[in-house]
């Protein structure tokens, strides 16, 4: 796990100096890489060591903010599965399996965001409210239009949120016939959605190719999908083996593949840079092609429970060494919060305990790890961001566990492990004071930020 003792750092220029004993101080350098400065660690030290730091690093003792007793910083937290373009109706409409839910609520709302205008106020808010939540890298899925998607990357780039944005691609669909594109619309929309997205030159969006999940394509679609992430050397990001009904339908849809994973790495869908939500019902054989192929998972415990998809054995995953992030996978996860996500997948692992007390449960410092590194590793972000290290980007939360008005009460003065901890389980964005993002301050929206 990431060293707790790594919190109290510099931001914004300033240094920022924690619990005397316990601090940490964190430098920040600036690159610049087009108009924006994005500043990542420059050196980490202890606050003992401050008279030393500040003659090496050359800044001024009285340039350090001191954190109470209550605060600290963290990681930021990594979603590796979320749909944008679902957040309308997140926390309703959770009363049916996949397939059916696909069908009757999912793609007749993603359909109307062919209106600018509606996308546009869907993913203001979604973007909005995954940043004060403390969401510094989102990985979304977007619809399958195409303009509306380059909309969610510069709404993103606009709030500096780090993100992958995906125009989903689709092109087999029975239910919402207009829901979907032709097998060439679908190959020179995605191109087209890449090129412009590239071109903006955002620092911190980029494009990640997705089909949407094998039944909706064929098998022509996917492996033009393969072909163009591997020519752009894109990231790729896809849902494999969410309940067992959709297992057997890829199984009927792709008779001549071994099993749902074989049809994904048929078309070279997986790769270092893939992201594959759930995988509740991998066998070992599959997560041993994972990890062959350096493609990772995205664990979407509310989700999984909300739809009755199944329940992860994230040790399984860890055991065949996948690499593995947390998602919320809205709507299907009706929370769009890594908090939430943390506390579902301790409860699941809680419940593979109650069924099987020789399951080895996660503790909540695994789970905090999944949320931050692990959710960096699995979206192959890591050397960017997932932790504080020097060099990677200043992604990272003030979090203050007694904030006025919170939903925390501090009876005791407690020690920054257990103050980690109730924030996890008892916290929400009252808590989060200020959330970073390439050592830029994203929360508070400043006036300046973009309604
Ligand atoms: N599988 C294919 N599409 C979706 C989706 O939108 N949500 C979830 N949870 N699973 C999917
Ligand atoms: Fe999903």
């Amino acid at each position: 796990m990431h060293d707790l003792e790594d919190r109290y750092v510099n931001a914004d220029a300033e240094l920022i100096f924690g619990q005397v004993e316990l601090c940490v101080l964190l430098g920040l350098r600036g690159q610049n890489p087009g108009a924006l400065l994005l500043l990542e660690i420059a050196f980490i030290g202890k606050g003992k060591e401050q008279d030393r730091l500040s003659q090496t690093f050359e800044f001024n003792l009285s340039e350090i903010t001191q954190l109470a007793q209550h605060e600290f910083f963290m990681p930021g937290l990594v979603d590796t599965h979320i749909h944008a373009s679902q957040y309308s109706y997140a926390g309703t409409a959770l009363d049916m399996p996949l397939l059916q839910w696909l069908n009757t609520y999912t793609f007749p709302v993603e359909s109307r965001f062919k209106d600018l205008e509606f996308a546009n106020r869907v993913y203001t808010k979604v973007v909005k409210r995954t940043l004060r939540n403390g969401t510094t890298t989102a990985c979304y899925f977007a619809t399958i239009h195409t303009d509306a998607s380059l909309l969610l990357g510069q709404i993103a780039n606009d709030f500096g949120q780090r993100a992958l944005v995906g125009k989903v691609c689709m092109d087999r669909n029975n239910s919402v016939k207009h829901y979907k594109e032709t097998n060439q619309e679908c190959q020179e929309e995605t191109c087209r959605f890449i090129s412009e997205l590239l071109n903006k030159k955002y620092p911190l969006v980029k494009p990640v190719v997705t089909p949407r999940f094998a039944p909706s394509c064929t098998g022509a679609l996917l492996e033009q999908l393969g072909a163009i992430a591997k020519n752009n050397n894109l990231h790729i990001q896809s849902h494999i083996s969410e309940n067992v009904e959709e297992v057997k339908l890829v199984k009927e849809m792709f008779p001549e593949s071994e099993s749902y994973t074989h049809v994904y790495h048929k078309y070279n869908l997986l790769t270092d840079k893939t992201v594959m939500a759930h995988g509740c019902h991998l066998s070992d054989e599959e997560l041993d092609l994972f990890r062959q192929t350096g493609a990772s998972l995205s664990h979407c415990p509310n989700s999984n429970i909300s739809l009755c998809s199944g329940v992860l054995n994230v040790r399984k995953v860890l055991k065949h060494k996948v690499r593995l992030g947390l998602g919320t996978d809205v709507a299907g996860g009706y929370s769009a919060s890594i908090l939430d996500a943390m506390r579902r997948a301790l409860e699941s692992s809680k419940v593979l305990t109650i069924q099987d007390p020789e399951h080895d449960t996660l503790t909540f410092e695994e789970v905090f790890r999944l949320a931050t590194l692990g959710g960096s590793q699995a979206l192959s972000l890591d050397d960017q961001t997932g932790n504080f290290e020097v060099g990677k980007d200043f992604d990272a939360l003030r979090v203050n566990v007694a904030a006025p008005g919170g939903p925390i009460d501090l009876i005791q003065s407690e020690e920054p492990k257990i103050l980690l901890e109730k924030f996890l389980n008892l916290g929400d964005d009252r808590n989060i004071v200020q959330v970073f993002v390439a050592g830029r301050k994203v929360v508070p929206f400043t006036d300046a930020t973009p309604e």
